[in-house]
């Protein structure tokens, strides 16, 4: 693959595999098309090869930019989307702009280029709670929140571009994903950032929600391996293979940080909160992906990026961070 259009890629995970393709295939350029919203941020993409990568800002709603964008592309990998859970539960509309909308926009531009591949970044919480066990990819879609229903009905109109145009739509299902650069809205940098600052860490509920946490890198690659090496028309789980309930999360950053736990703050729990996500990745694995970050090591270089780039996370955190934050948790 010559050219990849990587939608999203000055956000957290599409970063991560803009500098993963830049690095793993020197024969490879990429544009990243972002809107540059609220969590996308240029200093993510700082320090590339401008002979290899050129930052394109535009909004995958918008058929123009999105046409400018992918005219001569190989491949475009999705990553553009709205995806905090909890935002979506305070107003949907931006969520149903991006993760439909803008979806069925590149498909027609994926269609209309004639691309070798589109690749749909969707997460494992389209399968909705599960208390037992691991969803498969060909288990029923059962998305219980506004962020995970407006996630699978991107993925609906991928099936369905593939099935009625012959769209070659491959898409990843990954878990809950953590490292450097992650927006600090999400519970990790959260929690980090604020026990460096010696604030409380909002723990919703009981604290015994499960998630199955995958390094950042890995989910990166995982992706690169369903777009090179997936099926058109299949669905690929990316599983971390790191299920931890919140509580043992938080204990872990506390212990990183090197703070007790009378930071922790019990408070009222998100409605409808899923309570544990689990897949299983053996479809992924027999096209050779497996995750290489062991746990404690992928927190120990998450929390140590964290300590070390201030200057990344403190304008994030006193910008429109803050109103949001204060809507969120100031009445919980
Ligand atoms: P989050 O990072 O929002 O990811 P997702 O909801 O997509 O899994 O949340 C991860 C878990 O952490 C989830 O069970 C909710 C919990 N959580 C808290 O306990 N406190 C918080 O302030 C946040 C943001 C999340």
């Amino acid at each position: 693959m010559k050219k990849i259009v990587v939608t999203g890629g000055a956000g957290f995970i599409g970063s991560a595999f803009v500098r993963f393709q830049l690095e793993r295939y020197p024969g490879t350029k990429v544009v990243t098309l972002d809107a540059l919203a609220y969590s996308g941020n240029p200093a993510n993409l700082e320090g590339l090869d401008p002979e290899r990568h050129r930052f394109v800002q535009g909004d995958i709603a918008d058929p123009e930019a999105v046409r400018t964008a992918v005219e001569g592309a190989d491949a475009i990998v999705n990553f553009a989307a709205e995806s905090h859970v909890d935002r979506s539960l305070m107003g949907a509309e931006a969520f149903i702009r991006t993760n439909i909308t803008g979806v069925e926009v590149l498909l027609r531009a994926a269609r209309e280029f004639g691309v070798q591949r589109y690749l749909q970044v969707s997460t494992d919480e389209v399968y909705g709670s599960i208390d037992e066990g691991a969803f498969r990819e060909g288990d029923p879609l059962s998305p219980r929140n506004p962020y995970s229903a407006s996630k699978a009905g991107g993925e609906l109109f991928a099936r369905a571009h593939f099935e009625t145009f012959g769209v070659p739509v491959v898409i990843t299902r990954g878990s809950n994903t953590y490292g450097p650069r992650q927006y600090p809205e999400k519970v990790l940098p959260l929690f980090v950032t604020n026990a460096i600052d010696g604030l409380p860490l909002p723990l919703y509920g009981d604290g015994l929600n499960v998630r199955d946490w995958l390094y950042v890198d890995d989910h990166a690659a995982g992706i690169d391996c369903a777009l090179r090496q997936g099926v058109p028309g299949e669905i690929y789980n990316i599983a971390g293979g790191n299920e931890r309930t919140n509580i043992e999360l938080t204990r872990k950053i506390l212990a990183l940080t090197g703070r007790d736990e009378s930071l922790v703050k019990p408070v009222t729990d998100r409605p409808g909160h899923d309570r544990r996500y689990s897949i299983d990745a053996s479809k992924l694995n027999a096209l050779g992906w497996r995750p290489q970050m062991p746990w404690d090591d992928g927190m120990a270089r998450a929390v140590q990026w964290y300590q070390e780039n201030e200057a990344w996370w403190r304008p994030i955190k006193s910008g429109e961070y803050r109103a949001y934050y204060d809507a969120q948790y100031g009445a919980r």
